[in-house]
């Protein structure tokens, strides 16, 4: 400070504030956790050490956990010990932005909870500093929310969901949120490139934030006039055989995702690590084995759309028949197919003058999601098509419909479908010596 203040100014003005925090300080529950001590002994996805805190509702735990030595979340686990099985995580606060050793969580006495690294440097706050906070707690849904006096709602986890929707949990394109973003890798918690957005019409699911893989309109699927839409689990009737999980928007009806025959009461939807959205399912009372993966969006057996829909079944690259990765196009022609298949590399337009141009290779009676999600052009002949795209330095193949004459660029191959139509075919970029 540059300037002492007058010093009956600075004695009229501590006793305001003294007297402003020790009334807010008198109701609020705060509390200090540090994030130190020993690891937690139970196995957890993605393979992560945990330190549980005493908050909780069961089967939900808030914990600080880490894949990597150091960069730890403040999470909330779901699972219970008695089963035994694997515990899931399905909240974070931090997401992308870990903390360390001795970082602390904290509900302050000003109601603003808090997550500052060991430098006391905040990483993350919901911003409920004076709003009338008194405590936190978990609700039995899995919901963490910031409560005032009256017991009413200052701020939930639900607002802001990562890559998981619990059951009771709304997404909202006018409110919010209306977005759920895939994890990294199972190492890296931060952003992926999956990301699901519920807006008017439905759920669109992106990779890259541009390219569409499923689009509600076009499939006829997860579809919806109203808003918000909810995640629900409820009996299918009085007798409870069965439960159905699924989205319902008031008014509007529901649309079924998967339908359990026991209580599938704790389930949650999550955008998966390989942009599947899938939906896991809880049930307590087994012994073992108390998860469930009841449901794929993309997947022959529990899905509504085929596995090979997927981008990323196969991983980077690959033809994809019933579900299985079955070759490896190349420039020689199919090879078999491994996790290293990759299309070729062509960087850019900076490939002349090397010794090298570009070429095609054709792949007969193949597609990918471009064609289904996207307009295309036609009608134009096959050259045509293929001069775009060498002109395109993004462009990495493109697809082609021979009857049709019609074309699509591709700047992303990924899995490339099988299909009984053989006009079909993919022409891959690539560089010739
Ligand atoms: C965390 O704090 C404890 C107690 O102050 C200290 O002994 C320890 O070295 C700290 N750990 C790290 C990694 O800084
Ligand atoms: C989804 O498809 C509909 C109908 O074809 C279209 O109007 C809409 O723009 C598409 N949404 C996205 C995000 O591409
Ligand atoms: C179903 O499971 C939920 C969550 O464990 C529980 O609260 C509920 O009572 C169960 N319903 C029935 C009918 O057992």
């Amino acid at each position: 400070m540059s300037q002492s203040p007058h010093p009956f100014h600075l004695i009229s003005l501590s006793i305001l504030l003294l007297s402003s925090i020790s009334s807010s300080r008198a109701k609020v529950d705060s509390f200090t956790y540090v994030n130190e001590g020993e690891f937690g002994p139970y196995i957890t996805e993605y393979g992560a050490d945990y330190r549980v805190l005493p908050i909780g509702t069961s089967p939900f735990q808030m914990a600080f956990y880490n894949t990597t030595p150091g960069a730890f979340y403040l999470a909330l686990r779901m699972g219970t010990t008695r089963s035994e099985s694997v515990f899931r995580w399905v909240w974070e606060a931090n997401r992308g932005r870990p903390v360390g050793e001795n970082a602390t969580f904290s509900l302050l006495p000003d109601g603003n909870l808090v997550l500052a690294d060991a430098d006391r440097r905040n990483v993350w706050s919901t911003g409920t500093a004076n709003k009338g906070v008194v405590g936190l707690k978990v609700l039995p849904t899995g919901n963490i929310i910031l409560y005032d006096s009256k017991d009413r709602t200052i701020w939930q986890s639900f607002d802001h969901p990562t890559d998981t929707l619990l059951v009771g949990q709304s997404l909202d394109y006018n409110k919010g949120p209306n977005k759920l973003v895939s994890r990294r890798s199972v190492t890296d918690g931060s952003y992926g490139i999956y990301s699901l957005v519920f807006q008017p019409g439905g759920i669109n699911l992106f990779m890259n934030d541009y390219l569409t893989y499923y689009n509600s309109s076009v499939n006829g699927i997860l579809d919806f006039s109203g808003n918000p839409i909810l995640l629900e689990a409820e009996p299918e009737t009085e007798d409870a055989f069965a439960y159905e999980v699924r989205f319902a928007s008031a008014g509007h009806g529901t649309t079924i995702l998967t339908r359990p025959k026991y209580n599938a009461t704790l389930s949650f939807l999550r955008l998966d690590i390989d942009g599947n959205l899938v939906v896991y399912t809880y049930y307590d009372p087994v012994d073992y084995r108390a998860w469930e993966k009841t449901f794929a969006l993309f997947s022959d057996q529990i899905g509504l759309l085929p596995g090979c829909a997927l981008p990323s079944k196969c991983s980077k690259f690959g033809v994809c028949q019933d579900e299985m990765c079955v070759s490896c196009p190349s420039p020689v022609g199919q090879l078999g197919w491994s996790n290293g298949c990759v299309p070729p590399q062509v960087k850019g337009c900076n490939n002349k003058g090397k010794g090298q141009t570009e070429d095609y290779y054709k792949i007969v009676g193949v597609e990918n999601f471009v064609s289904t999600y996207t307009k295309g052009e036609g009608k134009v002949k096959m050259e045509e098509c293929r001069r775009k795209c060498t002109m395109d330095c993004k462009c990495v193949g493109f697809l082609y419909w021979e009857k049709e004459g019609k074309c699509w660029l591709a700047n992303f191959l990924g899995t490339l479908s099988k299909v009984d139509e053989s006009s079909h075919v993919v022409y891959v970029k690539y560089l010739k010596n």
